[in-house]
This record gives C-alpha cells, sequence and structure tokens, in this order.
C-alpha cells in the first residue's frame, strides 16, 4: 500500500489554467495568491485531454510543466490527473465507438462529460498511450503527490460492445444459461433464454422489471468500471510503482448516500488512498445543521471504513455551489467549522473544487477561491485562508488515525440495489441509507466512534453490529452473525431482513431458519403504512411512535422489550431480545423515530460499556467530539454544530491548538464555534 508523501495536511484543489491561457495576467497572479491563501496542494487535468492533445498526436503539455514548476516555487503538491473523464472531440467525431449509448439503444453525440463507453478497446487503447505519456513526463517529478484517475466514475453504456460485455460477465458467473434462467426466475412471463445472444441489458425498450438482470446488471456496471479503472492505471502502476493513486468518489448531496451506481467497498480495494467530493447543503430549510452535520459525519465514517484509513476530501465547495436548488452562501464559521469537521473524522486534507471561478459555461458561479472579482479580499479568500491556517496549525494530525470503533453499522451497495428495485413495501419510504442515519445518530451525539462496513467485513473487531433493513441476505452471512452473536457479540436486526437470498429470489419456507434461531422469532408479516398512518409501540412504560413498516412477529424464544399497542397485531411484539451463547440478539420489527432508537442503544451501550475516549464533558449533543489519535497523543475535536453557544469542561489542562493557548475548565464554545484539544497519552 502506498502512503502520501506529505507531512502536511493538503489544502488546495482543483486548478484548471487550461481556461485561462489567453489571460496571462491572471495566470501570473494565480501561484502568488494560491501561497497568500496558504494553499499548498493543486489537483490539474482533470478535463484537460482536449488541451493537452488538441488535434491527435499532436501535444501541449507546456503549461502542465510550468503547473509543477511553479508549484515547485511555493514549496506545493501536484495530485495530476488523468483525462479520461472528458475526451476531446476529435477523438468522437474520428472514433465514434468511444461515445456512450444509452438504455434505449441511442448513441450520445460529443458533449458534457463522463460519457465514454467503458468497453470500447479504442478508448481504452487512447486512454493507457495518454496516461503512459503523463506518467513518462511527470513520474519523476518529486511534487508529483499522487494520482487522481479519471473524474467521478459513473454511469453506464449499453451499446454492443458492452451487450457482449455483459454476456461475457454472465458466462462467467452462471456457467450455463440454464443456471441464469433459473436465478433470474425467467419462467414468469415466459422469459426463458434460449440463447445468450437474446440477453440484453435492462431497458424501457425491453425488460427493465425482471429483477435479477437488474441486480446482475448493476452488478456488471459496477465490476466493468473497476475494470476500466484497472486498465487505465496499468502504465501508471509499471511507471510510476511508488505514486500512490485515488479516484474521487460521490455521495447526494441531501442525503448523503453513498453514489447509488457503484460498489465502492468493491472499488476500494483497487485505490491507495479513498477520496471524496463533499456537497452536503448546509443551513437549508428543512433540517437543522445539527442533522446536516450527523449525516456528513456518517458519510465520513463511511469513507474511512472503505479501507479502514485515513481518506481525503478531493472536492469541496469554499461557498456555495450552483446546482443545488437553492444555492445558499456558507454562514461565517460554517466554512472553518465543515472543513474541520472533515478532518476530525480521518481526512487528511481539505480540497476544493475551484481554484478560480470560471468565466462561463455551465459552472462559471460555482464558488471558488478566486471569484469573478479577482482578488483576494473576499470573505471567501478569508475563509479559505483561515483554514489554511488552521490545518498548517494542527499538522501533527496528519499521522492520527480516527479513534478505533467498537461499533459497525452494515451497509451494503448490492442490498440498496435489491431493496431499491422490489417492487414491494412503498418505493417513497424504502430509505436505507436514511434508517442507518437514525440508527447512527445515538452514537454520534454521544462521540462514541462507528465504522460503517460490508458485510464482507470480519466482525470480530466489534462488540455491536447493527444491521438494519437488510433486505438480500446471503446464508453465508447470517452463519457469519450467528457466529459472531454465539463467540460474545451484540447484534441488531430490523423489519426488512433476509427476505431474498443473493440471487434476488425470496427464501421458501418462511423466514430462513438462521435467522429464527440468531432472534428467537419468526416474522410472518410486513405491514407498510402510509405516510399518515402509525402504530405505537410500548417499552417500559414509555410509548413510541412506530411508522413506515411493522412486522408482524411471533416469538419463539426472546424476550419481549417492547409490544404493539394498535391493529390487528396489538399486544405482539415489536421489539425484542435474545441471549445467544455468550451473546446478545435484538430485533427491531418496525420503523421507530430516533427517540426509540436512542432509548434502545442507551440501554445497549450501557450494558456494553460503549463509550467516548474523550476526557471532556459537554452539554449539548450538538457538540460534536471527534478522536484522532497516535501512540502518544489524542487529538480532541470538539465541533459546536448547534446555532447557540454551548461550554465544555476540561478536566485538567491541555493546548488548544488553533489558538494556541492552554486551557483548562470551562471552554465557552460560541455556535459554529471549533476547538482542538491536543492532550497526552499518559
Ligand atoms: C463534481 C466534479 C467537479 C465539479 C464539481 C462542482 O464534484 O468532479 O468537476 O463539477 O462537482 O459542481
Ligand atoms: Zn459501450
Amino acid at each position: 500500500m502506498k502512503e502520501l508523501n506529505s507531512s502536511y495536511l493538503l489544502h488546495g484543489g482543483d486548478y484548471n489554467p487550461e481556461q485561462w491561457q489567453d489571460y496571462p495576467q491572471i495566470l501570473e497572479q494565480d501561484f502568488k495568491l494560491m501561497k497568500d491563501a496558504n494553499i499548498n496542494t493543486v489537483t490539474v487535468g482533470m478535463f484537460s485531454w482536449a488541451a493537452l492533445e488538441p488535434e491527435e498526436g499532436v501535444y501541449h503539455f507546456e503549461w502542465l510543466d510550468d503547473v509543477f514548476d511553479h508549484m515547485n516555487e511555493i514549496g506545493g503538491k501536484v495530485i495530476l490527473a488523468t483525462p479520461s473523464g472528458a475526451r476531446p472531440a476529435w477523438m468522437a467525431e474520428k472514433y465514434p465507438e468511444v461515445l456512450r449509448t444509452n438504455s434505449k439503444g441511442e448513441k450520445l453525440y460529443f458533449g458534457e462529460r463522463h460519457n465514454h463507453c467503458f468497453t470500447s478497446p479504442i478508448y481504452r487503447a487512447k486512454v493507457q498511450e495518454f496516461n503512459t505519456l503523463l506518467a513518462k513526463r511527470y513520474g519523476a517529478r518529486n511534487n508529483l503527490l499522487m494520482w487522481h484517475v479519471s473524474n467521478e466514475y459513473g454511469g453506464e453504456c449499453h451499446c454492443e460492445l458492452c451487450q457482449e460485455a455483459f454476456r461475457h460477465w454472465l458466462k462467467n458467473k452462471y456457467g450455463t444459461l440454464k443456471a441464469l434462467n433459473d436465478a433470474w426466475w425467467t419462467t414468469f412471463w415466459g422469459h426463458s433464454f434460449n440463447d445468450w445472444s437474446q440477453v440484453h441489458s435492462p431497458s424501457p425498450l425491453g425488460d427493465s422489471n425482471l429483477n435479477g438482470l437488474n441486480l446482475d446488471w448493476r452488478r456488471f456496471v459496477s465490476d466493468q468500471t473497476i475494470d476500466f479503472y484497472s486498465n487505465e492505471i496499468q502504465p501508471l502502476r509499471e511507471l510510476t510503482p511508488n505514486v500512490p493513486i485515488t479516484t474521487n468518489f460521490m455521495a447526494d448531496t441531501f442525503d448523503l448516500i453513498p453514489f447509488r451506481g457503484l460498489d465502492y467497498f468493491e472499488f476500494a480495494k483497487h485505490l491507495d488512498v479513498v477520496s471524496w467530493d463533499c456537497y452536503p447543503a448546509w443551513n437549508n430549510d428543512f433540517e437543522t445543521p445539527k442533522h446536516t452535520a450527523m449525516k456528513v459525519a456518517m458519510i465520513d465514517d463511511y469513507f474511512r471504513s472503505l479501507k479502514q484509513q485515513n481518506f481525503l476530501i478531493m472536492e469541496s465547495t469554499p461557498s456555495q455551489v450552483n446546482w443545488h436548488p437553492y444555492n445558499r452562501a456558507k454562514r461565517p464559521n460554517v466554512h472553518r467549522l465543515s472543513s474541520l469537521q472533515h478532518i476530525a473524522h480521518g481526512s487528511d486534507s481539505n480540497l476544493y473544487f475551484q481554484w478560480r471561478q470560471s468565466r462561463g459555461a455551465s459552472e462559471m458561479f460555482h464558488g471558488a477561491v478566486i471569484t469573478h472579482e479577482g482578488s483576494s479580499k473576499t470573505r471567501i479568500f478569508h475563509d479559505v485562508h483561515q483554514v489554511g491556517q488552521d490545518l498548517n496549525a494542527i499538522a501533527e494530525v496528519k499521522d492520527c488515525k480516527h479513534a478505533k470503533a467498537e461499533v459497525a453499522i452494515i451497509f451494503d451497495h448490492e442490498n440498496m440495489w435489491a431493496l431499491n428495485d422490489t417492487q414491494n413495501y412503498a418505493n417513497e419510504t424504502k430509505n436505507y441509507w436514511q434508517t442507518l442515519q437514525s440508527h447512527y445518530q445515538y452514537f454520534w451525539e454521544h462521540d462514541i466512534p462507528v465504522d460503517i462496513i460490508s458485510p464482507k467485513v470480519d466482525l470480530t473487531a466489534y462488540k455491536l453490529v447493527i444491521d438494519p433493513m437488510h433486505f438480500l441476505m446471503s446464508t453465508k452471512f447470517m452463519d457469519q452473525l450467528y457466529k459472531f452473536t454465539s463467540s460474545g457479540g451484540t447484534v441488531v436486526g430490523t423489519y426488512l431482513s433476509g427476505v431474498v437470498n443473493e440471487n434476488d429470489l425470496a427464501y421458501l419456507g418462511g423466514w430462513p431458519e438462521q435467522l429464527q434461531h440468531l432472534f428467537g422469532l419468526k416474522v410472518e408479516e410486513t405491514d407498510t403504512l402510509y405516510p399518515n398512518q402509525s402504530n405505537v409501540i410500548e417499552m417500559d412504560g414509555q410509548s413510541f411512535r412506530a411508522q413506515d413498516y411493522c412486522e408482524v412477529i411471533s416469538n419463539i424464544s426472546a424476550k419481549n422489550l417492547a409490544i404493539y399497542k394498535d391493529d390487528f397485531y396489538a399486544g405482539r411484539p415489536a421489539v425484542t431480545m435474545k441471549k445467544v451463547d455468550h451473546g446478545t440478539s435484538y430485533f427491531i420489527a418496525c420503523r421507530t423515530n430516533s427517540d426509540f432508537l436512542n432509548s434502545l442503544y442507551e440501554l445497549i451501550s450501557k450494558r456494553l460499556e460503549l463509550k467516548s475516549d474523550s476526557s471532556i464533558g459537554k452539554d449539548n449533543a450538538a457538540v460534536s467530539i471527534q478522536i484522532r489519535q497516535n501512540s502518544t497523543h489524542k487529538y480532541l475535536f470538539v465541533m459546536n454544530f448547534d446555532e447557540t453557544a454551548h461550554q465544555v469542561e476540561l478536566d485538567h489542562s491541555m493546548t488548544e491548538m488553533l489558538t494556541n493557548e492552554l486551557r483548562n475548565g470551562t471552554v465557552k464554545m460560541p455556535a459554529g464555534g471549533v476547538a482542538i484539544f491536543r492532550d497526552q497519552i499518559v
């Protein structure tokens, strides 16, 4: 595994000088302004193919050479992107097979970006050729920090080359057509295939309702994207074996759900460092900043968990974006607080899209460090400068890891695909990731570290494994969960779990036996409620609301913790607990609000002695305390996400690193305030 060769936290971002080649006076200012902004890293070349190879075989690398030289002069590093995210027009014209084909079979025109065919041998060869040139020319530069391969991989192609590749993938997986027909249950609606050539990717013009096909297509798209990436990096690995490689991952803006198109757990295995692009809607009108902060915390934890190592924020905005439905400016303090939050969760960078606001085209109004105004005299510049200063002040956290988690929440991309695709329950309220967030909330509010892991990860490192809505669950995983629990672990399972196997085929004979043993119950029915309907569950004389999904279960050998109060299942168990050899299992049969989950997790946390490793006392859950540490020091990031002031209590003196002051006792935390304490481990 290659590590980043940097002694400091990275601060900077996308630099696109190819847009400004006719404005020499602008280019001249850039590096001086970067130094003034405390910027130490630029990411360059993301969409530069047309500028670097304006005609086939004609190259213009001079401007890119200059970037390396100038960054060297200011002591900065370069993250060099490969340009496959946007190919030049001449290539699309000369080799139309590089263009993507949509699910209706329409070949797309040249334009936009992120829209190549991921199978095309010509595109793959062109990309390798170009990456070879980059690696040969820049591989020996001492300030080449890492490779940023392509940009935000995503989407799919349905051209004939891709159809063939899909069929090949299926043959590999199933061996025989009979096995494929069985796995997809093609006897329904008489869809049985008798020749591989009849199989076609999901399409509104053909099959879009064959769940097994849809799921395998999603798996294929993910694998084929990783395969395309592997082809891209081959020359980089060969020519620059010591330069680490990343590609920038994504998450959805409002709910901060991992990008739905790719299995990032699998993809991450092929990267040296995980990086992602983060654009949350701070200060919106539908949730408190505390809630936004909790969601950002969880997705940061997910990206950290992908490789169980520090990650990078590859893009964020220094101010607003231009493509939210409402593009709010960042309130004072928010830039600093939100940037340091990523560091607190294990990021080694805060990088921006982009350095200088473009003069035209679709993102001309997207926030940038240098706005159209052009100087360093803006609030945005000041905020960026401040964050740069902060990152320098805390540079030593670079070699520290986020505190070890004893709690894991299971997230499975395949499960998300299958659950979202299944025609049952209610599409509006499936909300898989949002449900995980509601389980995460208690731990975030209590500063208890959490990993977000795939079902393929070894569970033994954890005390508590939370596994909500695990609709598509293999029997292998059921066995693993049982083993984890019987040897002393605690597991929490919920409604909509263990319904289908890895082929998206329903389990026959009732709820799977392994789960019956694990939880001591049987799921009999799932009731999907309308948004305005609800039930009530009662635990220890306290009532809580249940909504969206209520499963009717029969208890075999578990202890009832809560029962339903209404409807035809009134009096039946809603939440149960069972001792399983040395461990314990809990089952939550219905969707509850966080008030119930908080009560349950309080109980479980006490029993398992789960707590924060922080010695700092806090008076409000909106104050988050995250810890990074090495063998000698703990770094406590204290962040107030509330809109009012709070205070924290230190029981011994520690240095606050942003102000370099020794503090003890009560420390005031203004709204949006952040403090970072260095605590020696004794
Ligand atoms: C994405 C892309 C960038 C830019 C930003 C801002 O993350 O990678 O090129 O478009 O969004 O919109
Ligand atoms: Zn294709």
